[in-house]
């Protein structure tokens, strides 16, 4: 069941989404060689608090830190560490944010420094162009997956593969609701994109194939092949006119 948003709640996922865009531009300016990924959580998580927000991932289903960080080929839910980032890393750091009752959510994958391949950079911008066209792809009167095949086409265009075990949600008065939005589908099919959805849309991308594992704790997700991944995501609002992103 799919919840359509009044414009109070809109308001409040704005709010939240606010705080999600403002830690990922905070933590941007902290990414060099020698910072460890708990440092890095602790800024943000530092952060949240200060807004009088919670962070959502922490402790949720168990997951223990507030900031979600992904070093090379992990693709998400890598878990803050004493591991230090390397000047050739790309890290992706992915933030929720609860405020007032309401959820917002948004990742990026950053390069440590210019001196990470071109395959890395290359595979950040198709990354990057997949979610701009599944964004604009997600306007009512299309349907949910032209959001899928918007994704897919991009990155397989590319020649990259699009992670197939993790999918993009609704959002909301809940971190996870309804539709799941795969970054793979069929154009013109899935249902109608309606006004009032909001929906956090997040490609992951694999250099390689597709497949993944999961480490032993539990969480952290990897690409079989060792190949890199990364991973953009945006919470977007479908209002009548145009899509609203909120991240
Ligand atoms: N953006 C991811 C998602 O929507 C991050 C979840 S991290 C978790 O699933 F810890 F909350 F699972
Ligand atoms: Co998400």
């Amino acid at each position: 069941m799919i919840l359509l948003k009044s414009s109070k709640e809109i308001d409040k996922i704005r709010a939240s989404c606010r705080i999600v865009r403002e830690t990922l531009d905070l933590l941007k300016t902290k990414i060099r060689t020698g910072i460890s990924t708990k440092e890095l959580n602790t800024i943000g998580e530092e952060f949240i608090y200060s807004k009088n927000a919670k962070p959502a991932f922490k402790g949720y289903m168990g997951y223990p830190a507030g900031v979600c960080t992904s070093i090379n080929d992990e693709i998400v839910h890598g878990i803050a560490s004493d591991r230090k980032l390397r000047e050739t890393d790309i890290i992706s750091l992915d933030v929720g944010v609860l405020l007032d009752g309401y959820f917002g959510d948004a990742a990026r994958t950053f390069a440590v420094t210019n001196n990470v391949s071109q395959e890395a950079k290359r595979l950040m911008e198709v990354t990057q162009e997949s979610l701009k066209l599944a964004v604009a792809a997600a306007k009512t009167g299309n349907r949910l997956y032209d959001i899928s095949y918007a994704v897919q086409s991009c990155v397989e265009g590319a020649g990259y593969s699009v992670v197939r075990q993790f999918v993009g949600h609704g959002i909301g008065a809940s971190l996870h609701e309804d539709p799941q939005i795969p970054n793979f589908g069929k154009p013109h099919t899935g249902i109608q994109l309606k006004p009032g959805m909001v929906l956090a849309i997040e490609p992951m991308v694999n250099v390689g194939g597709y497949e993944i594992e999961i480490l032993d704790d539990g969480w952290t997700a990897i690409t079989k092949d060792g190949s890199l991944s990364a991973h953009f995501e945006h919470t977007v609002y479908i209002s009548e006119k145009r899509v609203e992103i909120l991240t």
